[in-house]
Protein backbone atom coordinates (compact mmCIF):
# COMPACT_ATOMS: atom_id res chain seq x y z
CA UNK A 1 0.00 0.00 0.00
CA UNK A 2 1.31 3.41 -0.89
CA UNK A 3 0.48 6.81 -0.10
CA UNK A 4 -0.24 9.15 -3.32
CA UNK A 5 -1.24 12.93 -3.57
CA UNK A 6 -3.52 13.70 -6.83
CA UNK A 7 -3.40 17.18 -8.12
CA UNK A 8 -6.06 18.31 -10.06
CA UNK A 9 -9.78 16.64 -9.10
CA UNK A 10 -11.05 17.05 -12.47
CA UNK A 11 -12.31 13.93 -14.48
CA UNK A 12 -9.43 12.02 -15.08
CA UNK A 13 -7.94 13.36 -11.57
CA UNK A 14 -10.67 11.56 -9.83
CA UNK A 15 -10.84 8.56 -12.05
CA UNK A 16 -7.33 7.99 -11.24
CA UNK A 17 -7.75 8.58 -7.34
CA UNK A 18 -11.14 6.12 -7.30
CA UNK A 19 -8.66 3.76 -9.15
CA UNK A 20 -5.78 3.72 -6.85
CA UNK A 21 -8.57 3.88 -4.00
CA UNK A 22 -10.17 0.69 -5.22
CA UNK A 23 -6.58 -1.05 -4.54
CA UNK A 24 -6.01 -0.01 -1.59
CA UNK A 25 -3.90 2.82 -1.27
CA UNK A 26 -4.20 5.78 0.59
CA UNK A 27 -5.05 8.80 -1.66
CA UNK A 28 -5.44 12.56 -1.05
CA UNK A 29 -6.96 14.36 -3.61
CA UNK A 30 -6.44 18.00 -4.11
CA UNK A 31 -7.53 21.06 -6.75
CA UNK A 32 -6.52 24.64 -6.81
CA UNK A 33 -10.73 25.14 -6.58
CA UNK A 34 -11.14 24.63 -3.06
CA UNK A 35 -14.94 25.14 -3.11
CA UNK A 36 -15.06 22.26 -5.66
CA UNK A 37 -13.24 20.17 -2.97
CA UNK A 38 -16.27 20.93 -1.36
CA UNK A 39 -18.48 20.22 -3.19
CA UNK A 40 -16.47 16.70 -3.79
CA UNK A 41 -16.57 16.20 0.02
CA UNK A 42 -20.21 16.86 0.24
CA UNK A 43 -21.59 14.89 -1.42
CA UNK A 44 -18.55 12.02 -1.72
CA UNK A 45 -18.90 12.43 -5.18
CA UNK A 46 -17.62 14.49 -8.27
CA UNK A 47 -20.66 15.96 -9.44
CA UNK A 48 -18.92 18.17 -12.00
CA UNK A 49 -16.45 16.22 -14.02
CA UNK A 50 -17.55 12.51 -12.61
CA UNK A 51 -21.11 11.85 -11.66
CA UNK A 52 -21.99 9.04 -10.79
CA UNK A 53 -19.02 7.46 -9.30
CA UNK A 54 -18.54 7.40 -5.30
CA UNK A 55 -15.64 8.21 -3.84
CA UNK A 56 -14.17 5.11 -1.61
CA UNK A 57 -13.32 5.50 1.79
CA UNK A 58 -9.21 5.61 1.29
CA UNK A 59 -9.65 8.76 -0.52
CA UNK A 60 -8.96 12.09 1.27
CA UNK A 61 -10.19 15.05 0.28
CA UNK A 62 -7.41 17.94 0.97
CA UNK A 63 -7.60 21.70 0.57
CA UNK A 64 -4.23 22.08 1.84
CA UNK A 65 -1.08 21.42 -0.90
CA UNK A 66 1.33 20.62 2.20
CA UNK A 67 -0.94 18.51 3.52
CA UNK A 68 -1.49 16.52 1.04
CA UNK A 69 1.85 16.18 0.05
CA UNK A 70 3.15 15.29 2.86
CA UNK A 71 4.74 11.72 3.15
CA UNK A 72 3.19 10.80 -0.34
CA UNK A 73 5.58 8.08 -2.37
CA UNK A 74 3.82 9.04 -5.58
CA UNK A 75 2.41 12.81 -6.71
CA UNK A 76 0.29 12.66 -9.26
CA UNK A 77 -0.34 16.04 -11.55
CA UNK A 78 -4.15 15.79 -13.26
CA UNK A 79 -4.22 19.16 -13.94
CA UNK A 80 -4.29 20.87 -17.88
CA UNK A 81 -1.55 21.57 -19.67
CA UNK A 82 -2.25 25.42 -19.15
CA UNK A 83 -2.47 25.17 -15.12
CA UNK A 84 0.62 22.22 -15.17
CA UNK A 85 3.89 25.33 -14.28
CA UNK A 86 1.67 27.23 -12.16
CA UNK A 87 0.90 24.06 -9.99
CA UNK A 88 4.13 22.24 -10.23
CA UNK A 89 5.39 25.97 -8.67
CA UNK A 90 3.12 25.40 -5.93
CA UNK A 91 4.59 22.04 -5.33
CA UNK A 92 8.01 23.07 -5.32
CA UNK A 93 7.19 26.00 -3.22
CA UNK A 94 6.69 23.75 -0.16
CA UNK A 95 10.02 22.06 -0.90
CA UNK A 96 8.59 18.04 -0.26
CA UNK A 97 9.64 15.71 -2.72
CA UNK A 98 8.30 12.39 -4.33
CA UNK A 99 8.43 10.07 -7.37
CA UNK A 100 6.15 12.92 -9.60
CA UNK A 101 4.16 11.27 -12.27
CA UNK A 102 2.83 13.37 -15.16
CA UNK A 103 -0.95 12.63 -16.39
CA UNK A 104 -1.85 15.59 -18.42
CA UNK A 105 -1.49 15.47 -22.20
CA UNK A 106 -0.40 18.65 -23.91
CA UNK A 107 2.03 21.10 -24.88
CA UNK A 108 2.63 24.63 -22.75
CA UNK A 109 2.00 27.66 -25.27
CA UNK A 110 4.84 30.31 -25.86
CA UNK A 111 7.81 27.71 -24.55
CA UNK A 112 6.31 24.35 -26.53
CA UNK A 113 7.37 22.16 -24.13
CA UNK A 114 5.80 18.90 -23.38
CA UNK A 115 4.31 18.84 -19.94
CA UNK A 116 7.14 16.38 -18.31
CA UNK A 117 9.59 18.81 -19.49
CA UNK A 118 7.96 21.82 -17.69
CA UNK A 119 7.96 19.45 -14.44
CA UNK A 120 11.57 18.57 -14.94
CA UNK A 121 12.17 22.70 -15.07
CA UNK A 122 10.17 23.30 -12.23
CA UNK A 123 10.94 20.14 -9.74
CA UNK A 124 14.38 19.39 -10.57
CA UNK A 125 16.29 16.20 -9.23
CA UNK A 126 13.57 13.66 -9.13
CA UNK A 127 12.49 12.63 -13.01
CA UNK A 128 8.56 12.38 -13.83
CA UNK A 129 6.98 9.41 -15.17
CA UNK A 130 4.35 9.98 -18.12
CA UNK A 131 1.14 8.39 -17.70
CA UNK A 132 -0.86 8.54 -20.47
CA UNK A 133 -1.97 6.33 -23.28
CA UNK A 134 -5.87 5.54 -24.97
CA UNK A 135 -7.93 5.93 -21.47
CA UNK A 136 -11.26 7.97 -21.16
CA UNK A 137 -12.14 8.69 -17.38
CA UNK A 138 -15.13 7.63 -18.34
CA UNK A 139 -14.22 4.30 -18.89
CA UNK A 140 -11.93 3.46 -16.76
CA UNK A 141 -14.04 4.71 -13.82
CA UNK A 142 -16.66 1.95 -14.59
CA UNK A 143 -13.57 0.02 -14.43
CA UNK A 144 -13.83 -1.04 -18.48
CA UNK A 145 -10.51 -2.63 -19.26
CA UNK A 146 -7.77 -0.34 -20.61
CA UNK A 147 -4.29 -0.24 -21.10
CA UNK A 148 -1.98 2.46 -20.48
CA UNK A 149 1.88 3.44 -20.67
CA UNK A 150 4.51 4.18 -17.64
CA UNK A 151 7.10 5.97 -19.52
CA UNK A 152 10.70 7.21 -18.26
CA UNK A 153 14.11 6.88 -19.22
CA UNK A 154 14.64 4.99 -16.04
CA UNK A 155 12.97 1.63 -16.20
CA UNK A 156 12.92 1.29 -12.71
CA UNK A 157 11.07 4.52 -12.28
CA UNK A 158 8.27 3.28 -14.57
CA UNK A 159 8.02 0.02 -13.62
CA UNK A 160 7.31 1.37 -9.58
CA UNK A 161 4.46 3.63 -11.55
CA UNK A 162 3.33 0.24 -13.72
CA UNK A 163 3.02 -1.28 -10.35
CA UNK A 164 1.65 1.31 -8.33
CA UNK A 165 -1.48 1.45 -11.12
CA UNK A 166 -1.70 -2.24 -13.06
CA UNK A 167 -4.75 -3.67 -12.28
CA UNK A 168 -7.05 -6.79 -13.69
CA UNK A 169 -8.34 -3.51 -15.06
CA UNK A 170 -6.04 -1.41 -16.10
CA UNK A 171 -3.06 -3.08 -17.92
CA UNK A 172 -0.05 -0.59 -17.65
CA UNK A 173 3.14 -0.76 -20.48
CA UNK A 174 6.78 0.72 -19.46
CA UNK A 175 8.31 2.58 -22.15
CA UNK A 176 11.22 4.34 -22.08
CA UNK A 177 11.13 6.78 -25.01
CA UNK A 178 8.92 9.58 -23.37
CA UNK A 179 9.37 12.45 -25.86
CA UNK A 180 7.62 9.77 -28.35
CA UNK A 181 4.70 8.82 -25.91
CA UNK A 182 4.10 12.68 -24.73
CA UNK A 183 4.37 13.61 -28.49
CA UNK A 184 1.84 10.86 -29.45
CA UNK A 185 -0.41 11.37 -26.64
CA UNK A 186 -0.86 15.47 -27.22
CA UNK A 187 -0.87 15.82 -31.03
CA UNK A 188 -3.70 12.79 -31.60
CA UNK A 189 -5.85 15.25 -29.81
CA UNK A 190 -5.51 17.77 -33.00
CA UNK A 191 -6.22 15.25 -34.90
CA UNK A 192 -9.52 13.96 -33.36
CA UNK A 193 -10.65 17.62 -33.79
CA UNK A 194 -10.43 17.42 -37.38
CA UNK A 195 -12.24 13.98 -36.98
CA UNK A 196 -14.97 15.30 -35.34
CA UNK A 197 -15.09 17.63 -38.01
CA UNK A 198 -15.57 15.31 -40.58
CA UNK A 199 -18.31 13.73 -38.02
CA UNK A 200 -20.22 17.39 -37.97
CA UNK A 201 -19.90 17.77 -42.03
CA UNK A 202 -21.40 14.32 -42.38
CA UNK A 203 -18.56 12.93 -43.72
CA UNK A 204 -18.49 9.37 -43.97
CA UNK A 205 -16.20 6.09 -43.14
CA UNK A 206 -13.91 6.31 -45.78
CA UNK A 207 -12.91 10.42 -44.67
CA UNK A 208 -12.29 9.36 -41.18
CA UNK A 209 -10.41 5.93 -42.04
CA UNK A 210 -7.95 8.67 -44.63
CA UNK A 211 -7.94 11.26 -41.77
CA UNK A 212 -6.95 9.10 -38.89
CA UNK A 213 -4.23 7.45 -41.68
CA UNK A 214 -2.82 10.19 -42.62
CA UNK A 215 -2.94 12.10 -39.19
CA UNK A 216 -1.05 9.23 -38.19
CA UNK A 217 1.75 9.88 -40.63
CA UNK A 218 1.79 13.58 -39.68
CA UNK A 219 2.10 13.17 -36.20
CA UNK A 220 4.78 10.70 -36.40
CA UNK A 221 6.93 13.16 -38.78
CA UNK A 222 7.05 15.77 -36.46
CA UNK A 223 6.97 13.44 -33.48
CA UNK A 224 10.22 11.78 -34.57
CA UNK A 225 12.05 15.39 -35.62
CA UNK A 226 11.31 16.64 -32.13
CA UNK A 227 13.05 13.33 -30.64
CA UNK A 228 10.60 10.53 -30.40
CA UNK A 229 11.32 7.50 -31.96
CA UNK A 230 9.21 6.12 -34.76
CA UNK A 231 7.85 2.91 -33.01
CA UNK A 232 6.61 4.61 -30.45
CA UNK A 233 3.69 6.50 -32.50
CA UNK A 234 2.41 2.80 -33.43
CA UNK A 235 1.84 1.65 -29.77
CA UNK A 236 -0.66 2.52 -27.45
CA UNK A 237 0.35 6.37 -26.91
CA UNK A 238 0.05 6.95 -30.67
CA UNK A 239 -1.98 5.35 -32.76
CA UNK A 240 -4.22 3.85 -29.75
CA UNK A 241 -4.82 6.99 -28.57
CA UNK A 242 -5.47 8.22 -32.07
CA UNK A 243 -8.33 5.60 -32.49
CA UNK A 244 -9.25 5.61 -29.12
CA UNK A 245 -9.73 9.87 -29.28
CA UNK A 246 -11.18 10.11 -32.56
CA UNK A 247 -13.64 7.58 -32.95
CA UNK A 248 -15.12 8.14 -28.86
CA UNK A 249 -18.36 9.86 -27.49
CA UNK A 250 -16.80 10.69 -24.96
CA UNK A 251 -13.79 12.58 -26.34
CA UNK A 252 -13.82 16.33 -25.64
CA UNK A 253 -11.94 16.94 -28.41
CA UNK A 254 -13.99 15.20 -30.99
CA UNK A 255 -16.89 16.71 -29.81
CA UNK A 256 -15.35 20.03 -30.38
CA UNK A 257 -14.74 19.58 -33.98
CA UNK A 258 -18.13 18.02 -34.49
CA UNK A 259 -19.93 21.17 -33.24
CA UNK A 260 -17.63 22.97 -35.54
CA UNK A 261 -18.24 20.90 -38.33
CA UNK A 262 -22.17 21.66 -37.80
CA UNK A 263 -21.74 25.17 -37.70
CA UNK A 264 -21.35 26.46 -34.54
CA UNK A 265 -18.24 29.22 -33.73
CA UNK A 266 -15.08 28.82 -32.16
CA UNK A 267 -16.48 30.85 -29.57
CA UNK A 268 -20.00 29.24 -29.17
CA UNK A 269 -18.27 25.89 -28.66
CA UNK A 270 -15.43 26.77 -26.09
CA UNK A 271 -18.08 29.04 -24.37
CA UNK A 272 -19.89 25.93 -23.17
CA UNK A 273 -17.44 23.72 -21.83
CA UNK A 274 -16.93 23.04 -18.49
CA UNK A 275 -14.19 20.45 -18.99
CA UNK A 276 -10.65 20.98 -20.79
CA UNK A 277 -10.27 20.02 -24.77
CA UNK A 278 -6.41 19.85 -24.91
CA UNK A 279 -6.37 20.00 -28.62
CA UNK A 280 -7.00 23.57 -29.32
CA UNK A 281 -4.30 24.41 -27.55
CA UNK A 282 -1.82 22.14 -28.91
CA UNK A 283 -3.16 22.68 -32.57
CA UNK A 284 -1.49 26.45 -32.10
CA UNK A 285 1.68 24.79 -30.35
CA UNK A 286 2.48 21.73 -32.76
CA UNK A 287 1.74 24.11 -35.37
CA UNK A 288 4.66 26.15 -34.28
CA UNK A 289 7.07 23.25 -33.79
CA UNK A 290 6.23 22.13 -37.03
CA UNK A 291 7.25 25.51 -38.37
CA UNK A 292 10.49 25.43 -36.65
CA UNK A 293 11.12 22.50 -37.79
CA UNK A 294 10.28 22.34 -41.37
CA UNK A 295 7.73 19.83 -41.30
CA UNK A 296 4.95 19.31 -43.40
CA UNK A 297 1.50 19.39 -40.77
CA UNK A 298 -1.27 19.72 -43.84
CA UNK A 299 -4.48 18.53 -41.12
CA UNK A 300 -2.74 20.40 -38.19
CA UNK A 301 -2.50 23.59 -40.36
CA UNK A 302 -5.92 23.65 -41.14
CA UNK A 303 -7.08 22.80 -37.85
CA UNK A 304 -5.35 25.88 -36.61
CA UNK A 305 -6.41 27.95 -39.57
CA UNK A 306 -10.41 26.67 -38.54
CA UNK A 307 -10.07 27.35 -34.53
CA UNK A 308 -7.81 30.40 -35.05
CA UNK A 309 -8.53 31.92 -38.41
CA UNK A 310 -11.92 31.59 -38.11
CA UNK A 311 -11.48 28.89 -41.07
CA UNK A 312 -14.99 27.75 -42.49
CA UNK A 313 -14.39 23.64 -42.08
CA UNK A 314 -15.66 22.45 -45.25
CA UNK A 315 -13.18 24.81 -47.32
CA UNK A 316 -10.40 23.35 -44.68
CA UNK A 317 -11.19 19.74 -45.69
CA UNK A 318 -11.66 20.86 -49.20
CA UNK A 319 -8.27 22.15 -49.12
CA UNK A 320 -6.90 18.70 -47.89
CA UNK A 321 -8.12 17.16 -50.72
CA UNK A 322 -6.82 19.42 -53.41
CA UNK A 323 -3.39 19.47 -52.02
CA UNK A 324 -0.53 18.27 -54.88
CA UNK A 325 -0.31 14.92 -55.31
CA UNK A 326 2.07 12.85 -53.88
CA UNK A 327 3.35 9.26 -53.18
CA UNK A 328 1.99 7.38 -50.03
CA UNK A 329 5.85 5.61 -49.70
CA UNK A 330 8.21 6.86 -47.27
CA UNK A 331 10.69 8.77 -48.44
CA UNK A 332 12.61 10.10 -44.57
CA UNK A 333 11.96 11.75 -41.63
CA UNK A 334 11.79 15.05 -41.53
CA UNK A 335 11.88 18.26 -43.72
CA UNK A 336 9.36 19.20 -46.33
CA UNK A 337 11.75 18.07 -49.07
CA UNK A 338 11.80 14.39 -47.98
CA UNK A 339 8.62 13.96 -46.20
CA UNK A 340 5.63 12.68 -48.25
CA UNK A 341 2.35 13.25 -47.82
N1 LIG B 1 -10.62 13.13 -18.93
C1 LIG B 1 -9.97 12.09 -19.41
O1 LIG B 1 -10.57 11.07 -19.77
C2 LIG B 1 -8.46 12.13 -19.53
C3 LIG B 1 -7.77 10.93 -19.77
C4 LIG B 1 -6.39 10.95 -19.88
C5 LIG B 1 -5.70 12.17 -19.73
N2 LIG B 1 -6.41 13.30 -19.50
C6 LIG B 1 -5.62 14.54 -19.35
O2 LIG B 1 -5.61 14.92 -17.97
C7 LIG B 1 -5.52 16.34 -17.85
C8 LIG B 1 -6.66 16.82 -16.96
O3 LIG B 1 -7.85 16.53 -17.66
P1 LIG B 1 -9.26 16.37 -16.96
O4 LIG B 1 -10.12 15.70 -17.98
O5 LIG B 1 -9.19 15.76 -15.62
O6 LIG B 1 -9.67 17.93 -16.84
P2 LIG B 1 -11.01 18.57 -16.28
O7 LIG B 1 -11.33 19.72 -17.14
O8 LIG B 1 -12.03 17.50 -16.07
O9 LIG B 1 -10.58 19.10 -14.81
C9 LIG B 1 -9.46 19.88 -14.60
C10 LIG B 1 -9.27 20.07 -13.08
O10 LIG B 1 -7.99 20.67 -12.86
C11 LIG B 1 -8.15 21.74 -11.93
N3 LIG B 1 -7.08 22.70 -12.15
C12 LIG B 1 -6.95 23.60 -13.16
N4 LIG B 1 -5.81 24.27 -13.03
C13 LIG B 1 -5.20 23.79 -11.91
C14 LIG B 1 -3.99 24.10 -11.24
N5 LIG B 1 -3.16 25.04 -11.70
N6 LIG B 1 -3.68 23.42 -10.11
C15 LIG B 1 -4.51 22.46 -9.65
N7 LIG B 1 -5.68 22.13 -10.23
C16 LIG B 1 -6.01 22.79 -11.35
C17 LIG B 1 -9.55 22.29 -12.20
O11 LIG B 1 -10.04 23.02 -11.05
C18 LIG B 1 -10.32 20.99 -12.45
O12 LIG B 1 -10.79 20.43 -11.25
C19 LIG B 1 -5.58 16.90 -19.29
O13 LIG B 1 -4.29 17.17 -19.75
C20 LIG B 1 -6.20 15.75 -20.09
O14 LIG B 1 -5.78 15.74 -21.44
C21 LIG B 1 -7.76 13.32 -19.39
Amino acid sequence: MSRVAVLGAGSWGTTLAVHLAQAEHEVRLWDIDSAHLDQIEGCRENRKFLAGIALPEGIKVQPKLEVALDGAEFTLFVVPSHGMRGCAERVAATGLSSQWVCAAKGLELGTLKRMTEVLAETLPGVEAVLLVGPSHAEEVSRGLPTSIVAAAASETQARRVQELCASPRLRVYTNRDVAGCEYGAGLKNVIAIAAGICDGLGYGDNTKGALLTRGLAEITRLGVALGGRRETFYGLTGMGDLITTAISRHSRNRLVGERLGRGETVEQVLAGMVMVAEGVNTAQAAYQLALQRGVETPITEQVRSILLERKDPRAALEALMARELKSEEWKGDTGRVAAQD
